[in-house]
């Protein structure tokens, strides 16, 4: 039997299966998917499920564009650990949201002058984490790997000290104030949005930023959510002028500043606590199992299996601390 794309398309598919062969299907063609999805799949077309969609299949592209241009590569990283390095000690905990396949999270853990205890890393796609923990091996970096989505952090409040982006929120154009209020949750000292800014961009860059649906009003929106806007503005780098990157620092001010202990992670449906081994993370709480697939943990509230008997057929817990991916 056959069972190319195309075909699949005929056939009856729910509206997220068509989405998923057609977007599939495109990027085998050579297109670009989000815009083959903006354009054929309605409201699905421009969700979180067509972004997802869209990251994942380009999953390995990233790698092989830190190996291209390794420069490139380490100038990026450095400016972005020039910025959070006043932030960081060996007690701090550091998280790239939206991380890809960590090319950007690696470089920033090798260049900041102080190794945090713990640096954690996570993205809305299976795919580009499974490249990204290869990227890291190959790097000799050591961080954690989830699989979660930036509106729903798998974190307690205030429990990482540092939360930073690196051109994530970027595709979320429209869900802006939801974003920051998520990382300014998470996040115990400072919050730090790398992002294409179009307030400060030029008329090109801010018109291909409209056509594909990228944030807007990061600085305006973290202040009128109360956030203390430090520092704002353009990057002296920034790999395309079209894309002009810049700098929305957030600090935190009036929680706890006492560094973390350990990693407290929480259900993204309920926020009750998690416990972590090398399976599944549970909640005794609700009886809800977050599987780990091939090493990385699936956290996303869409991941969420009810199995109250988890425990029961994993009598070996091991505990959190002693699970590294
Ligand atoms: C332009 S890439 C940047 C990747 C990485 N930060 C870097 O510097 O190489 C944007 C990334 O954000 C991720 N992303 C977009 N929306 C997300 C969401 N809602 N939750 C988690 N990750 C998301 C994508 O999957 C993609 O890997």
């Amino acid at each position: 039997m056959k069972h190319d794309l195309e075909d699949q398309l005929r056939t009856d598919v729910t509206e997220l299966g068509r989405l998923m062969l057609g977007m599939r299907a495109a990027y085998a063609r050579g297109e670009n998917a989000m815009e083959y999805a903006r354009k054929t799949a309605g409201a699905l077309g421009n969700s979180p499920a067509s972004t997802l969609i869209a990251y994942d299949l380009q999953a390995g592209t990233y790698i092989a564009g830190a190996r291209a241009n390794p420069d490139a590569r380490a100038r990026w990283c450095g400016q972005l650990a020039e910025i959070l390095n006043p932030y960081i000690s060996t007690q701090s905990s550091i998280l790239e949201v939206g991380c890809g396949e960590a090319t950007t999270l690696a470089g920033v853990l090798k260049r900041l002058d102080k190794t945090p205890k713990h640096a954690l890393g996570f993205d809305i796609s299976w795919s580009r984490c499974a490249h990204g923990l290869t990227w890291l091996e190959e790097n000799g970096v050591s961080a954690r790997l989830f699989v979660a989505d930036l509106f729903e952090i798998p974190l307690e409040d205030s429990s990482i000290d540092v939360v930073y982006t690196s051109h994530s929120l970027e595709p979320n154009g429209g869900h802006e104030e939801a974003a920051i209020k998520e990382l300014m949750r998470v996040a115990r000292r400072a919050v730090g949005l790398v992002e294409p800014l179009y307030e400060l961009a030029d008329a090109k860059a801010q018109e291909r930023m409209r056509s594909h649906g990228y944030v807007r009003g990061l600085k305006e929106t973290a202040e009128k959510l109360g956030a203390t806007v430090r520092d704002y503005r353009l990057l002296d780098y920034c790999g395309n002028p079209l894309n002009p990157s810049g700098l929305v620092l957030i600090e935190k001010t009036g929680t706890n500043m006492t560094e973390s202990s350990e990693i407290q992670w929480r259900c993204s449906l309920t926020h009750t606590p998690l416990t972590a081994n090398s399976k599944g993370y549970y909640s005794p709480t609700t009886g809800v199992v977050y599987p780990v697939l091939s090493g990385i943990p699936l956290l996303r509230a869409g991941h969420a299996v009810v199995a109250s008997a988890f425990n029961a057929f994993n009598t070996q817990n091991e505990d959190e601390n002693a699970y590294s991916i």
